[in-house]
This record gives structure tokens, C-alpha cells and sequence, in this order.
């Protein structure tokens, strides 16, 4: 019996213009283009092992991201997985059984979505395993398929647009730039780190009720273009505006929609702030948010130490992590997991 055994590493990544609301959840269909940053620090490691031809049950294992040991994932972590890695099997016709471990290099508590990397990780390593290498595109729209469309992102390095359509099986994401063309820091700012109440998905469901989710649509042209033209320019001051008004909007259509989702802590309020005061005061820095209370703040390189002590100082805040433009997903023979 064939047995493969490969370890795989995908890092997540940070939109600048989001995806928010879908023409298709299932198969993470969005309804506007986006574009994001991948990351280099907040990364998972996936190890797939392929029984090919056993039956039962896969094995889905969580290394917890404080350490210890391999355990089984709770079953609403599990579901998703299992559904993918049969969707996976299906699609290349290998019946057989999968082991799967997986970790998050993500600092502990960190409170950031792992969904795109996990996800990422996951369709990497369990296709290598399958025998059955993808592309880097097709390894983006496998990834979408399983429902985190940010993951679509993921499948990248540097920077990445996701376009809207075509087709189901074609939706893919593509690279902007390398990350050795531009690097860009992203100062993680936790003020909270406990499980967000409202999923993404449940966000992009209810975002169409939201009496300014058509207004959202009609800026997006603008703003892709101008974050567009900001990376092919290395021009971080020229997007610096765009991307924080973007992520403001999207906090927007949250709150508006019914019912309405507050992912917002008093503390998000304050680094917002903050933030908008140093770039004020000259510093190239700007917001910006996923669906839950914790800040990502951009800024260029050479300025990261002067904006660090500036975010630890608010009060409330837990504690910063310093990311920064990464490279795309690798993969290695074995199960290092
Ligand atoms: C606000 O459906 O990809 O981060 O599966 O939870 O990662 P997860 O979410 P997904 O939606 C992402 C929503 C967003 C914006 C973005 O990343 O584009």
C-alpha cells in the first residue's frame, strides 16, 4: 500500500481591499475583487499522510500554537477539514485515508484569523500527498473551494489581487509583486484574543442587508486602482488613506447590517487613532482591520521602531506582533508533524 507523507507551510495574509460578501459562500465566490499582503511570520504548518486505498475515518490532529502535544482537533475545527480533504480526494479519484496534523506558528493568543494559511497549508500538503501536484493557481482556487476565500490570497507570495469571477472552477488570485519588490511592515495590535463572535462567513452573508453595502461597491473601482498603482509604485503614502478608509467601510457594513455585528472594542477605537495621528505627524503608517477588534498597522520598514512603542503604550492594548511582507507557501517530503 502506497503511504505519501509531506509537510507544508502557507502564511496569511492581510487585505488592504476586502473581500466581503459572496455571489456563492459555499465555494467563497466574492462579489468585488480584493488585494492583500502575504505575511511572514503568521504562518501554519500542515503534515498530510495519505494511506492511499485504506478506508476510515481521517485523523485531524491540532498541535496547540502554546505547545505540547499533537491532539485531536475539536470537531467544529475537524468538520471543515474533513469536508475538504474529501472534496480533494473526489475531485483526483484516490480513495484512501488521510492524517493530518496541524500548527500555527502564530504567537499564542494571537486573536488572527488562521483560516487563509490553515487552509492554504492544508490543500498544499494533502495534494502533494494525493500525488497529484497543483499550480500556483491551482493551488489558489483548490484553497478558495474551501469556503475561506482569503485563502485564494494565500496561495502567494508579496502581493496579491483575488478578481472578482470568472468562473467557478477558474476564480483564482494572482501576484501584484514579489515581496523582495516592496516590504512592507504590519504591526499585529492585539486588544483582544478571544474567538470572535461572528464568523467571516456569517459577515459576508449578511453584508448585503446593509443599506450602504451598494455604496461600498461603487468606491471599490477607485480604490483598486489606487492600492494597484501604490504597489506597482512602491508608494506607500499614496495608499496609506484608501486602505483605512477601506477597512473602516467594512467595519461599516458590519455594523449596519441586520443584524447588525460590532467587531470593535473601546481599545480599536484608540489605536485607530492613534494611528491617524502619526500619520499627521508625517509617519508613512495606516489601519487596518479584519472581522474582529485587533489593528493591523502598516508602515514602512525604516519607521516600524518609532511606531512600536507607540502602540504599546495605549492602554489596553496586549501586546504587538511585528509581520511583515512574506513569501509564498513551501512544501518538503515527510511528516514533520
Ligand atoms: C474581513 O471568508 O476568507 O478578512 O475564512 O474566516 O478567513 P476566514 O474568512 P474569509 O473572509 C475574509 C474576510 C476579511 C477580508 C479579507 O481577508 O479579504
Amino acid at each position: 500500500m502506497v503511504v505519501r507523507e509531506i509537510t507544508a507551510e502557507a502564511a496569511s495574509n492581510i487585505a488592504l481591499i476586502k473581500y466581503w460578501g459572496a455571489t456563492d459562500l459555499a465555494s467563497a465566490l466574492p462579489v468585488n475583487p480584493s488585494i492583500s499582503m502575504t505575511l511572514s511570520r503568521c504562518r501554519s504548518r500542515c503534515s498530510a499522510t495519505f494511506h492511499e486505498g485504506e478506508s476510515g475515518e481521517d485523523e485531524i490532529l491540532l498541535l496547540p500554537e502554546r505547545g505540547g502535544q499533537l491532539e485531536t482537533a475539536p470537531r467544529e475545527f475537524r468538520e471543515p477539514i474533513a469536508a475538504h480533504l474529501t472534496r480533494l480526494r473526489t475531485a483526483f479519484e484516490r480513495p484512501g485515508r488521510f492524517r493530518i496534523a496541524t500548527h500555527n506558528t502564530f504567537p499564542a493568543a494571537a486573536g488572527i484569523a488562521s483560516s487563509a494559511s490553515g487552509f492554504t497549508a492544508l490543500t498544499l500538503a494533502a495534494s502533494r500527498a494525493l500525488g497529484e501536484p497543483l499550480d500556483a493557481e491551482q493551488l489558489s482556487q483548490w484553497s478558495r473551494r474551501s469556503g475561506s476565500g482569503s485563502a485564494a490570497r494565500s496561495a502567494f507570495g508579496g502581493w496579491v489581487e483575488w478578481p472578482r469571477g470568472p468562473g467557478e472552477g477558474e476564480a483564482h488570485a494572482f501576484q501584484l509583486a514579489g515581496e523582495d519588490d516592496w516590504q512592507v511592515s504590519d504591526l499585529v495590535t492585539i486588544v483582544a484574543s478571544d474567538a470572535k463572535k461572528v464568523s467571516s462567513r456569517e459577515g459576508h452573508r449578511r453584508a448585503p442587508t446593509s443599506p450602504y453595502f451598494p455604496q461600498r461597491q461603487a468606491q471599490l473601482p477607485r480604490r483598486l486602482e489606487v492600492v494597484r498603482r501604490a504597489i506597482a509604485e512602491r508608494d506607500f503614502s499614496a495608499m496609506a488613506e484608501t486602505v483605512e478608509e477601506e477597512s473602516i467601510d467594512l467595519h461599516l457594513i458590519a455594523m449596519s447590517s441586520n443584524p447588525a455585528i460590532f467587531y470593535w472594542r473601546p481599545t480599536t477605537l484608540a489605536v485607530l487613532e492613534r494611528v491617524r495621528e502619526l500619520r499627521r505627524d508625517g509617519l508613512p503608517v495606516c489601519s487596518t482591520m479584519d472581522a474582529g477588534p485587533n489593528v493591523h498597522v502598516l508602515c514602512l520598514p525604516e519607521v516600524e521602531q518609532q511606531v512600536l512603542p507607540e502602540l504599546e503604550a495605549i492602554e489596553g492594548v496586549e501586546r504587538v506582533l511585528s509581520d511583515r511582507t512574506g513569501g509564498a507557501p513551501v512544501w518538503r517530503e515527510g511528516a514533520e508533524l
